[in-house]
């Protein structure tokens, strides 16, 4: 596995933090910015018995950050009495393997059911209870109206977060997803009666304030119209689970965020026909408003059309919303390319370990031969980036970083910087136009580390600079290299056949460090 990217100036006492600079945003690890180049295992794997099917998985994939579950039923199994032993494993094992841990809370809501909730909590459905659909029939989905459960998982998660603040001094667990894609499959709303009393009262004044709609003492109704339904329940969930994270963030303050599963980005849904209730791109702002102690409002992303990846990515890349994209699955690897574009904090392939369990490749079922060639790509941008994602992640917050994913049918692309346009082609051999890669894999990532200089990687592709000056200009020197604490080291030039038609990327792990010069000369 890659090496932490501690560099010699890394203060690992410094509590992981979310930060804001200029509109942008950066995960802090160690006191720096830190990328998190992840994947998350399956739902059954964080096991003591599974986790030797993990890590072999993790380390041919070259991750920093694990992303598993920790489970209500396996940590509270008698209401108040908390057993801490597979944290206990997870922490230690992760310190072991050199990577750091993002935990998935999985309590009240696992896509968008309670399956996780201890054995105590299945058995009082007086206490706490499932949702009434609008037909009166229960649906398979906790009703987020239940004090009783709010407060058992407030107090559960606090009981964790505690936990890690005395067994993790050296921060392995670096931010932590509360719930599981929260929400409700089949219905919009809770028709029971505490749940129709919420409705028809007012809409909490805060909320119309935040969303500046509305008059005060509105009914949901009144407010919203055909939405009052899924927006009341969106609050309502939200509401709750920011209750959870602000309990566990008054003991331990770690980043926390909340997972969605998508409506169709582009062409979406009527609900009931989507997970109602959750993050979706429609209501994070009431989300926004309702839990304001989750710092990330975060897309699973299981599109595969690349369009509509990006509206997707664009959709949660706001001024008050850090992008993570803390699942993806199928041919995507190269987003991780466009995610970095809109700043992303982290990137994570689900279902990356060796259990054998087929989700989400259906194409393949018997775990890991077909697993390696799933992983390969991912592992591809691992390998590339690892060693350089301190650099990478810095340059992002400062705004000097562009990345690009190739879209079927773009044969070429530009980023712009300061002084200079990177054009970067896809399918084009030395002197031919570009015509796209037969397959659409191209991605490319260029940061202006000088006025006249540039970090540059990429696969599958060609990258040509411009001075924006028109001035003719040559290559000062082209090194390929890696950073080691934060400091560039070349390890060969290239030049001649090797950029004479531009700086051309295949299927290899290779950085540079690109010099440019305008010629001034005078004729
Ligand atoms: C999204 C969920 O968040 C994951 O836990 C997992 O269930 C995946 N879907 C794939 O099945």
């Amino acid at each position: 596995m890659l090496s932490l990217g501690a560099s010699a100036l890394a203060d690992s006492s410094a509590m992981p933090h979310i930060e804001k600079q200029n509109g942008r945003y950066a995960l802090f690890v160690d006191g720096a910015p830190y990328l998190m180049l992840g994947a998350q295992v399956h739902n059954s794997s964080a096991w003591p018995a599974m986790l030797p099917k993990v890590w072999p998985a993790m380390k041919a994939l070259h991750v920093n950050t694990v992303e598993i579950p920790v489970y209500w039923e396996q940590i509270e199994p008698v209401q108040g009495k908390f057993d801490f032993s597979l944290v206990d494993v997870l922490l230690q094992q992760a310190r072991e393997h050199n990577v750091r841990l993002d935990l998935l809370w999985f309590a009240t809501w696992k896509n968008g059911s309670g399956h996780y909730q201890p054995e105590w909590m299945k058995l009082r459905p007086d206490l706490y209870p499932r949702m009434v659909g609008v037909d009166g029939k229960l649906i398979d989905s906790p009703s987020p109206h239940s004090i009783p459960a709010m407060k058992a998982d407030c107090n559960a998660f606090a009981h964790l977060m505690g936990h890690l603040k005395e067994e993790d001094p050296q921060h392995t667990v670096i931010i932590v997803q509360v719930e599981n894609e929260p929400g409700t499959w089949g219905g919009i709303r809770d028709h029971a009666s505490i749940g129709q009393k919420l409705f028809d009262a007012p809409v909490p004044a805060d909320l119309l304030a935040a969303l500046h709609v509305g008059q005060p003492g509105n009914t949901w109704t009144q407010a919203f119209g055909r939405d009052a339904d899924e927006f009341f329940h969106a609050y309502s969930v939200a509401h709750y689970i920011g209750q959870v994270a602000a309990a566990g963030k008054a003991v331990y303050p770690l980043p926390m965020y909340v997972n969605a599963s998508l409506r169709d980005p582009v062409n979406p849904e009527w609900p009931p026909h989507y997970e109602v209730g959750g993050a979706t791109d429609n209501v994070l702002s009431i989300w926004k408003a309702a839990a304001p102690a989750i710092d990330i409002l975060a897309p699973d992303i299981y599109i595969s059309d690349p369009q509509k990846y990006q509206v997707v990515l664009d959709h949660y890349a706001r001024p008050d919303n850090p992008l993570f994209v803390p699942e993806t699955g199928g041919d995507v690897s190269r987003f991780l390319y466009s995610a970095l574009d809109r700043g992303t904090i982290g990137f994570s392939p689900f279902g990356m370990d060796y259990t054998g369990f087929p989700v989400p490749a259906d194409s393949f079922s018997d775990g890991s031969e077909h697993l390696e060639t799933f992983l390969a790509p991912y592992a591809l941008n691992y390998i590339q980036l690892g060693p350089i994602m301190r650099e990478v992640a810095r340059l992002n917050f400062e705004g000097k970083l562009r990345a690009t994913a190739e879209l079927p049918g773009e044969a070429s692309t530009k980023l712009d910087f300061d002084g200079w346009t990177a054009n970067v082609e896809y399918g084009a051999a030395r002197f031919d136009a570009p015509k796209g890669n037969e397959k659409p894999q191209g991605r490319a990532l260029v940061a202006q580390l000088a006025p006249d200089q540039f970090l540059v990687t990429g696969n599958f592709c060609k990258i040509l600079f411009h001075p924006k000056s028109g001035l003719p200009w040559q290559y000062l020197k082209v090194e390929e290299g890696t950073y080691e604490n934060g400091v560039f080291k070349p390890y060969r030039i290239w030049n001649g056949d090797e950029t004479d038609w531009g700086i051309n990327f295949k299927e290899l792990p290779q950085v540079l460090r690109v010099s440019l010069y305008e010629i001034h000369q005078l004729q």
